[in-house]
Order: C-alpha cells, then sequence, then structure tokens
C-alpha cells in the first residue's frame, strides 16, 4: 500500500466542511474591504523566493522543496505566496494602471519543517495583501480585517502583537547594538545564530532555543532605535488599531522569520494550539517590489495558517455536513431506473437525493437511509407504480402522506423545498 508524503496529509469530508465555511467567510470578509483574488502558480524559479525571503532564513536555508527540472532549472515548490504575488504584479504591470492593489489568495505552501501538531510540510494559507499604500493605515487595516474574520468565526483566546522593525535607515544603528549585546553572550547561542550572527543577528530574538532566549533576554529593543519616521510610523499604527478599537501587545521581540520585512509587523497569538501558537503573521516590506526588479512601490501584507485556524474555530464541521433531503428505496427494476431520473431532476432543484443502485433489500436500504441521516423517505416498489403513488415519510416527525408519482420531483421540491 503507498502510504502519503510525511508531513503530508488528507483533509477529509467530515473536515473539509469546516474549511469551506472558513474560506467562505475569508472571502466575504476580504471582499467587504476591497480585495480582489489573484490565483498564482505553486512553483516558481527557486531565486524568487531565495532573494525575497532571504539566503540566512530559516526557510530558504532548510525548508524548500527545490530541483531541478528535467532542463535543469532550479524550482522550487511555494514555501509562502507573497513573492509570487509580488512577481505577479511586476510581470503583469498591474501597477502601471493604478499601483494601489489589494488582493487575496488562498492555497497550499510547502515547507520541510519538523511535522508536529499544528506543523505541516504542505499546510494551506489565506494571504491578503495591500501594494502602494505607504502609510501605516494601510497595516491598521490589515489587523482590523484580521479580527474581524478571527471575531466572525468566534475565534477567542487570540492576541495581536506588533512591532516595527524599521527601515534600511535605521535598523542597522540598532542591528550593532544588538550584536554588541550579544557578542557578551556568544557562547550561549546554538549553532544556527551563532552562524548567522553578523549577517542576520535578529533571528536570535525569535529563536525558540532555550539558550538563546535566555541570551536575548534585556536585548536592545528595535523600537527604541527607530528613526523620526519609523517611529512616526509606528506610532500612527498604534494609534488607528486603538481608534478602531482593536486590542494589540507591542513585542519587541517579534522579528518574523522572512528577511523582507520593514515597519510594521504582527502576528496574532493563541494559547490553543501549544508550541505552534501562531495563526497568523504578517507586516510591511516597502523594498520587496523594488527588489524583484519593480518599481519602488511599498507594501504589506499578511497570511493565516488556515490549518492551524481550523483547530481554533469552535463550529463542528458535524454541524455543517449536508444530509440527504430523501432517500429513495427503489425496490425492482422499474423503480431502480424511475429513482435514478428521480434523483438527477431533484439534484437540479437543490434537493439532494439519494438512492440504491442495485436494488439490495428494504431493509438494507432503509438502514442506509437511517445511517446517511435523511430527512424524508420514499419506498416505490412494483406495487407502488402500479397505483401510482408512495407514501413519503417524514423521519424526525414521522408524519406519511400518500404522494402520486406523476410529477413526483416537483411535488418532492414543493414539500421538502418549503
Ligand atoms: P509566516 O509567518 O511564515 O508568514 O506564515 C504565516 C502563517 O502560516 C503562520 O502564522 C502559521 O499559522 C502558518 N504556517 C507557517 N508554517 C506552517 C506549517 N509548517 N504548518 C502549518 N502552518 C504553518 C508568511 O508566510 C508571510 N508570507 C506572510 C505575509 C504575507 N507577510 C506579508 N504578506
Amino acid at each position: 500500500m503507498i502510504q502519503s508524503i510525511r508531513g503530508f496529509r488528507d483533509i477529509l469530508p467530515g473536515e473539509t466542511e469546516l474549511w469551506q465555511y472558513i474560506e467562505k467567510e475569508a472571502i466575504s470578509v476580504f471582499s467587504d474591504f476591497g480585495f480582489k483574488e489573484i490565483r498564482i502558480p505553486v512553483m516558481e524559479k527557486t531565486e524568487l523566493f531565495a532573494r525575497s525571503i532571504g539566503e540566512d532564513t530559516d526557510i530558504v536555508e532548510k525548508e524548500m522543496y527545490t530541483f531541478p527540472d528535467r532542463k535543469g532549472d532550479l524550482l522550487t515548490l511555494r514555501p509562502e505566496a507573497t513573492a509570487s504575488v509580488v512577481r505577479s504584479y511586476i510581470q503583469q504591470k498591474i501597477y502601471a494602471a493604478d499601483p494601489a492593489q489589494k488582493f487575496y489568495t488562498i492555497g497550499p505552501m510547502f515547507r520541510r519543517e519538523r511535522p508536529q501538531k499544528g506543523r505541516y510540510r504542505q499546510f494551506y494559507q489565506i494571504n491578503a495583501e495591500i501594494f502602494g499604500v505607504a502609510e501605516a493605515n494601510a497595516d491598521a487595516l490589515l489587523i482590523f480585517m484580521l479580527m474581524t474574520l478571527l471575531k466572525r468565526l468566534q475565534v477567542t483566546d487570540i492576541e495581536a502583537h506588533v512591532n516595527s522593525l524599521g527601515c534600511p535607515e535605521c535598523r542597522p544603528t540598532f542591528r550593532n547594538a544588538l550584536i554588541a549585546f550579544l557578542s557578551d553572550r556568544a557562547e550561549a547561542l546554538c549553532a544556527d545564530c551563532t552562524r548567522r550572527m553578523d549577517k542576520n543577528p535578529l533571528r536570535v530574538l525569535d529563536c525558540k532555543v532555550p539558550g538563546c532566549r535566555e541570551a536575548a533576554t534585556g536585548a536592545p529593543a528595535i523600537t527604541d532605535h527607530l528613526c523620526t519616521e519609523c517611529a512616526d510610523h509606528f506610532e500612527t499604527l498604534k494609534a488607528s488599531l486603538e481608534g478602531l478599537d482593536v486590542p494589540f501587545v507591542v513585542d519587541k521581540r517579534l522579528v518574523r522569520g522572512l528577511d523582507y520585512y520593514t515597519r510594521s509587523t504582527f502576528e496574532i497569538l493563541t494559547g490553543a494550539l501549544g508550541a505552534q501558537n501562531a495563526v497568523a503573521g504578517g507586516g510591511r516590506y516597502d523594498g520587496l517590489i523594488k527588489l524583484l526588479g519593480g518599481p519602488d512601490l511599498p507594501a504589506t501584507g499578511f497570511a493565516i495558517g488556515l490549518d492551524r485556524l481550523a483547530e481554533l474555530v469552535p463550529t463542528k464541521a458535524e454541524s455543517l455536513v449536508r444530509h440527504p433531503d430523501i432517500y429513495i428505496a427503489a425496490l425492482g427494476e422499474k423503480s431502480l431506473g424511475l429513482a435514478f431520473q428521480w434523483i438527477c431532476t431533484l439534484a437540479l432543484s437543490s434537493i439532494r437525493a439519494e438512492t440504491d443502485y442495485s436494488g439490495r433489500s428494504l431493509k438494507s436500504q432503509m438502514k442506509r437511509a437511517d445511517r446517511l441521516d435523511a430527512a424524508y423517505t420514499l419506498i416505490v416498489g412494483e406495487q407502488e407504480i402500479e397505483n401510482g403513488a408512495a407514501v413519503l415519510r417524514n423521519m424526525k416527525t414521522s408524519d406519511q402522506q400518500e404522494i402520486s408519482l406523476e410529477n413526483l420531483p416537483k411535488t418532492l421540491a414543493d414539500i421538502i423545498g418549503a
């Protein structure tokens, strides 16, 4: 028996109903905020991700599914969507008509992380990105929209964490202060952090290894090193969130695992998922469009982890499962043929009808009707065909009524539809 790949899983009926419900709510909320859907490929040239996410990140260093195709081009299954949305925005010159654009995209991402609860190698994200708006209100709008969706899905036990990562002007000052602080504690750092210390010391603030966490205690805060423009930008973000009644905490250790971020960064954390506590993450990436060869335009966005969100939504998938409206138990060749025609016709009126294709015994058909939790049953045998009528039974109330077989789909649609 061939098994699925480790870290890749099937989302089955009974669960997919909940996923569809979440996706439907997300699309509804996002479109109310003016976001349009963009669909992008699941595979891109490796270079796109290496340049966007950064060579010295965990994702690019050790988590990408990269392989040469038959012509030798290096390709990668997307570990995230932002780089591809930016690539598309530049390649399709979407900015030419109007640089200010709002997109959302939903789909699978691939990272070769160690699988555990809430962490998969194929996982799903709901992304939202705003291009061409530099003001902090775009970041506030994203966080407000994200919290609105979570509220609509009745997700509780969440906290919005925000921080600013500054810009290429002010970050070097902070980096130097951080390197100076960490160099006194260098021997306590894990191998990854030691190696990346010079190029990417901010990683240490995000490292989960206990030694690194301890070494970073009391580290300088980036918010104390922001230039005037970045500090003002961050103040505006906080004031806007307060104005929108969005509760948040300023988290000076929030640095994110991707290198493209500037200024606002945020994460939605939950206490309900154990170690994998980030439900969503995002921030501003003002330099990325230019870095990838496009115009010098600002951008900001976020991604929700759909696998994790599905764990937090209190709605039970069972309550969303659609059961048959009617089960037609058919006995004998003629009835089987009629029942088959009826179920096809009923589907056109959005009545979900089931029948048996093989003419099994009445007892086994009624058992199946019961197992499927059909709202009504109708038994049609030779006698019923001769009489031109059959008995419709409401399974909840046990009420029975005789109905004519002539124009049966219409009669059923009238009764059940009502
Ligand atoms: P990220 O923080 O790497 O950001 O991922 C966003 C969310 O995806 C995480 O908060 C988490 O819920 C989910 N996630 C990540 N890895 C896994 C995994 N292995 N298994 C299950 N869920 C996972 C980004 O990807 C950025 N592109 C977000 C963004 C959009 N920033 C700006 N625009």
